[in-house]
């Protein structure tokens, strides 16, 4: 599609482009905010270089985008802003966000839009991001399957992922969780993508228990296959900004002891829905 006020370079077939021509520190007029988000539901992740954002202003262009979401579990670490969430490891690490492939938050009743990711501290290597289309694994999936998987519901909770992760009290914490379509409409594009990931999806609603498990996993298999990936390498002031409704992503964490560090702001979502 033609863009007026950015060039966009695409980064594979499927998934992934990078930006130029935009400072997100800055209030984007309406001709280029359209841009950004065009490419956003085009390439479903979109990456800028050598951004330079306060939290007020990283939090300004995510507003562009929609009501802000504070996440449910991690507590607030930058004073006076509980809607920015920091990524961060160090030599302490037991755990880093993302280490496996999963959509945020997705046991929300509501999940997440997308998130922005504005990167400050990396290590001297490794530290990179995959992200994978939803779009491309439904797409890939034969007909019969597609048509199978349609009519399925799947539960999803937070209580695994969450509960102890994060060194607060959190007994008698209630974590959210959320039956959704397996496979989603995207309210925008109208594209079908599928809607099941390792780290939050626990057991498909209709079958039983050993039928659930065993094409879960097959499903999760699947969205690792490389061909739906892009893979993007961080630099100090980048910024990723992944839309959830039709992209996963696998935060690698190749790099220990070393320090990654970085604050994420989330955009609240709608409840998602399946439209044949
Ligand atoms: C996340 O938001 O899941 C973490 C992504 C990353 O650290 O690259």
């Amino acid at each position: 599609m033609p863009y007026q006020a950015i060039r966009v370079e695409k980064l594979t077939p499927h998934i992934g482009a990078e930006l130029h021509g935009v400072d997100l520190g800055q209030a984007l007029d309406d001709r280029t905010f359209q841009d950004v988000h065009a490419a956003l539901i085009e390439h479903q992740v979109i990456f800028f270089r050598d951004q330079r954002l306060t939290p007020d202003q990283q939090k300004a262009f995510g507003r562009r985008f929609g009501e802000l979401h504070i996440h449910p579990a991690a507590p607030s670490l930058v004073e006076g802003h509980p809607e920015i969430l920091v990524i961060h490891a160090d030599e302490t690490s037991k755990h880093v966000a993302g280490e496996y492939w999963h959509s945020d938050v997705s046991c929300d009743p509501e999940p997440p839009l997308g998130s922005i990711l504005y990167m400050q501290e990396l290590p001297p290597v490794g530290g990179d991001t995959l992200f994978a289309s939803m779009y491309a694994a439904y797409e890939a999936l034969s007909p019969p399957m597609q048509r199978f998987l349609e009519d399925l519901t799947a539960l999803h909770e937070g209580e695994h992922v969450y509960r102890g992760r994060y060194g607060v009290k959190d007994e008698g914490k209630v974590f959210p969780k959320a039956e959704h379509p397996v496979v989603r409409t995207h309210p925008v594009s109208g594209r079908k993508a599928l809607f099941v990931n390792r780290g939050f999806t626990t057991r498909i609603v209709q079958l039983q228990r050993p039928e659930s498990d065993a094409l879960l996993q097959l499903l999760f298999v699947h969205v690792e296959t490389p061909e739906f990936h892009c893979r993007f390498r961080w630099l100090e002031r980048s910024v990723a900004f992944w839309d959830n409704r039709c992209v996963q992503h696998h935060a690698l964490w190749d790099y220990y002891p070393q320090r990654r560090h970085g604050h994420r702001v989330t955009i609240r979502g709608d409840k998602p829905f399946y439209r044949p």
